[in-house]
């Protein structure tokens, strides 16, 4: 990866920097004490940044792979085949790109509407250069819908939310970071957020730490004081104490890749904030956009659960800083978890809410996509 620094400002929020042929991805490694962009060139800077987490968060992995390949074909020297071979090329570079990261559907996702794109143009194309520039604005394009579609969850979750609880202000507990760092700008769970607070009805946003990566105390803290909401940082052992003093009146996560019936794989420790809210008998949300719905999958069994170095643990600051554990001990590191769908009071989309029929214990993903077509 290229590791020059191309430009600093102590306030970002923009994990993403493109322009055709350019791009820059802020080191999230590095939040919230720098603020440092490096420079991707072609697709193994991209496949290094999405693995070594200099950007991280579902759809954000998605953007960043195709983008990182639409800096490196625009800035092709030379290319000497076909428009069959410029879309074989494409698709072997997907390929690679999508072994970044196993759990997050969104980069699999994109990767397969890629595909789908660059075969059809290169049907009519005569030459390479327009299946490149299919690609390009192709990749183009799923950057921009990104903000619309976030805006669209937080606005549909700021309302059910309002309707469910009716009180005239609440608090809500969020983990992990799924704001603007985690996808094109303004973000899911953080987005449904970020709505409560401008509509006036948030009384405090609680964030966990989320270990051991901490994107809850680096990234989410940083993007809620950033935007002056409300909000207090929690160690994530304080979730069930948190819970049991009434404090918050519903959990919003987002999600990485949910089955048909529900089931939703996101970050390590999801499962236990959904357990602890059933007890409590508080509201449980996962706000995520279609993109990481995959219904290819009727549970969440079949998620494959990515894990990642004992270095996370065994080190302080998820890996980057000193020993802290005792030399010799093994290590079990997984970075998501599933939360099973009868935990899970409703799914936020960009299209409304999806929520389960009666005493469901699943949800009827497939029948919310048809119907909202
Ligand atoms: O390992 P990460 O930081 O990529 O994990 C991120 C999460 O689990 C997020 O909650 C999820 O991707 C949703 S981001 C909008």
């Amino acid at each position: 990866m290229a590791l020059d620094s191309v430009s600093t400002d102590n306030n970002s929020l923009q994990s993403i920097c493109y322009r055709r042929g350019s791009l820059q991805l802020l080191d999230q490694r590095k939040l919230p004490l720098e603020t440092i962009y490096l420079e991707i060139r072609d697709s193994a800077d991209g496949w290094s940044a999405i693995r070594e987490m200099v950007v991280r968060g579902a759809p954000a992995i998605a953007m960043a792979a195709a983008l990182s390949l639409a800096v490196e074909v625009f800035n092709l020297n030379a290319f000497s085949g076909t428009a069959a071979d410029a879309a074989s090329f494409l698709g072997n570079k997907l390929e690679y790109l999508v072994s970044s990261r196993p759990t997050a559907v969104n980069l699999s996702d994109a990767a397969a509407k890629l595909k789908e794109i660059i075969s059809k143009a290169a049907a009519t194309a005569s030459e390479a250069n327009s299946v490149f520039q299919a690609y390009i604005e192709a990749a183009e394009i799923m950057l921009k819908d990104d903000v619309a579609t976030n805006k669209a969850i937080g606005s549909y979750g700021a309302s059910f939310l309002q309707n469910q609880l009716k009180n005239s202000k609440f608090s809500v507990l969020t983990h992990c970071n799924t704001g603007s760092l985690a996808t094109a700008g303004y973000g899911t769970a953080l987005g449904v957020i970020r709505a409560l607070h401008s509509e006036g009805v948030l009384e405090r946003a609680y964030c966990s730490e989320t270990r051991p990566f901490n994107q809850g105390s680096r990234l989410t803290a940083f993007e809620l004081v950033h935007d002056r909401i409300p909000a207090t940082l929690i160690a994530d052992s304080a979730a069930a104490a948190l819970m049991k003093d009434g404090r918050v009146s519903a959990v919003i996560v987002g999600a990485d890749r949910v089955a048909a019936n529900g089931d939703t794989a996101n970050k390590i420790g999801t499962y236990s904030l959904a357990l602890c809210a059933k007890f409590h008998n508080i509201l449980f949300y996962v706000a995520a956009p279609l993109t990481s719905i995959d219904l290819t999958l009727s549970s969440g069994q079949e998620i494959v659960i990515e894990e990642r170095s004992a270095k996370e643990l065994l080190c302080s600051r998820g890996g980057l800083g000193e020993q802290v554990a005792a030399s010799g001990i093994s290590v079990w590191n997984p970075a998501f978890d599933v939360t099973p769908a009868n935990l899970i009071t409703g799914i936020i989309t960009e299209k409304g809410v999806v929520t389960k029929a009666g005493a469901d214990d699943a949800f009827d993903i497939k029948d919310f996509i048809q119907k909202t077509a």
